[in-house]
């Protein structure tokens, strides 16, 4: 083939499968491969170490497979400085822009590899080369004046790796099943809740009216009351319906006690939104004692944030929604950068839209009744995601029963 190019990658990349993975790709977009060098470390902590030679018809399809292997860590043999442009219109990106993946990266600047600050997917790179450093900037953001990443060279990202103390969630990250024991799902989630408190990480959950619907609003409030949640994320069905049970005792007009339609039940939500709009917000409302129980009202209570992202079939909305979706973005991306793990509890748009802030490092649990919801959250890397295909409610109730048990 007529055109070609080296490349290096280095870690753990038979254990992790990136060796296998990077010659996939290079095949699968029809290019062909020829191992130069490859030095297998020999113990579990040993790093290995490829060459490989990626060949192609032209240079658009080399430039193609390029860009798919860089995402398993792949580096040219021979690295030179990145290149930059000036930003020349707010919020306009130069054409050939850096599109980052949600993996640590590292940029080169005058010689040295200085680490992108904040991972995040779908964004370009800014940098300072003065200052020597590098952050990513959504394309909103960016600034006229602001230099810009482009190109490929120069720019170094950092694979996913399984994790090497041994915490072995292979048996669930497999495949998306709802054939799974739950008993041992949930063992697992609850040791991971743990193990990211232990580490210091913040819990992020990401909520969606079933919570409410299924009558597990109690459990995650108790979750959030034993600090096991540092932060709520949803949208006004998930508020608006939480406070409809605390102030009328129905979640979408049914009595949660009886799970019969209550007459004019419809109407409740409405009501409850139009009773906080009345006092200002639901903090609000929990200081005047109109709010006196439910998921919200824990929330204030132990000074737990929440972030409510409005939607165009919102009803009211709650004054606490910010109706912005760019403005709801920055404060949800406020939020993200000290996680570690994330629940994903029934909302396929709000969990994508966090999904999107994530770095890769982040672990996350994705609860969904719908396998195919389950399949398409739970599939950002083989190692730290979660699928659990079944109803929230059940789910909820057995890890916050759990979590309590272990003490
Ligand atoms: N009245 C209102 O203002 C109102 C009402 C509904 C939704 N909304 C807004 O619309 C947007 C989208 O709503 P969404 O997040 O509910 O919808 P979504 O479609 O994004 O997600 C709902 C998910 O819940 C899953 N689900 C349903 N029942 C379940 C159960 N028992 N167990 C597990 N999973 C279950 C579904 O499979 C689906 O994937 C949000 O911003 C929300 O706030 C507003």
């Amino acid at each position: 083939m007529p055109v070609f190019e080296d490349v290096v990658l280095e870690g753990h990349l038979i254990d992790s499968l990136i060796l296998p993975q990077v010659l996939d790709d290079i095949l699968a977009s029809e290019g062909t491969h020829q191992i130069v060098s490859l030095e297998i470390g020999h113990g579990r902590e040993d790093v290995s170490r490829a060459t490989i030679r990626i060949a192609a018809e032209t240079d658009r399809q080399l430039e193609q497979i390029l860009s798919m292997v860089q995402r398993h860590g792949a580096a040219p043999a021979q690295a030179g400085d990145a290149r930059t442009e000036t930003v020349q219109r707010d919020g306009v990106l130069p054409l050939d822009f850096y599109s980052t993946t949600n993996l640590e990266s590292y940029v080169r600047l005058h010689g040295r590899w200085v680490g992108v600050a904040a991972p995040e997917m779908d964004c370009a790179i800014l940098v300072d080369p003065e200052a020597m450093t590098a952050r990513t900037v959504p394309m909103i953001e960016a600034r006229r004046g602001d230099q810009i990443v482009v190109g490929r060279s120069g720019i170094r990202v950092v694979p996913l790796e399984r994790d090497r103390r041994g915490r072995n969630f292979e048996f669930m990250t497999s495949t998306v099943s709802s054939e799974k024991p739950k008993a041992l799902v949930v063992g697992e989630v609850s040791r991971l809740m743990r193990s990211t408190r232990e580490a210091g990480q913040k819990i992020i959950a990401v909520a969606g009216p079933a919570v409410v619907h299924t009558g597990s609003a109690p459990a995650l409030a108790r979750l959030a009351r034993e600090g096991w949640v540092d932060v709520v994320f949803g949208g006004n069905a998930i508020a608006a319906h939480d406070i409809e049970v605390a102030l009328f005792g129905t979640s979408l007009g049914v009595s949660v006690t009886e799970g019969t339609p209550v007459h004019g039940g419809h109407e409740h939500h409405l009501r409850a939104i139009n009773r906080i709009r009345a006092e200002g917000g639901i903090s609000q409302a929990v200081q005047a004692g109109v709010l006196r129980e439910g998921l919200f009202y824990e929330l204030v209570k132990a000074e737990v944030p929440f972030v409510l992202a409005g939607s165009v079939r919102d009803d009211g909305p709650l004054p606490e929604v910010i109706t912005d979706v760019i403005e709801a973005q920055s404060a949800m991306r406020a939020h993200v950068g000290d996680a570690g793990l994330c629940l994903m509890l029934s909302t396929m748009l709000h969990s994508i839209a966090t999904g999107n802030l994530l770095p890769a490092r982040v672990h996350t649990v994705c609860v969904d009744i719908n396998p195919a919801v389950v399949t398409k959250l739970a599939d950002r890397g083989s190692f730290q995601a979660i699928g659990v295909v079944t109803d929230v409610g059940l789910f909820l109730d057995e890890l916050a029963d759990r979590l309590a048990e272990e003490g």
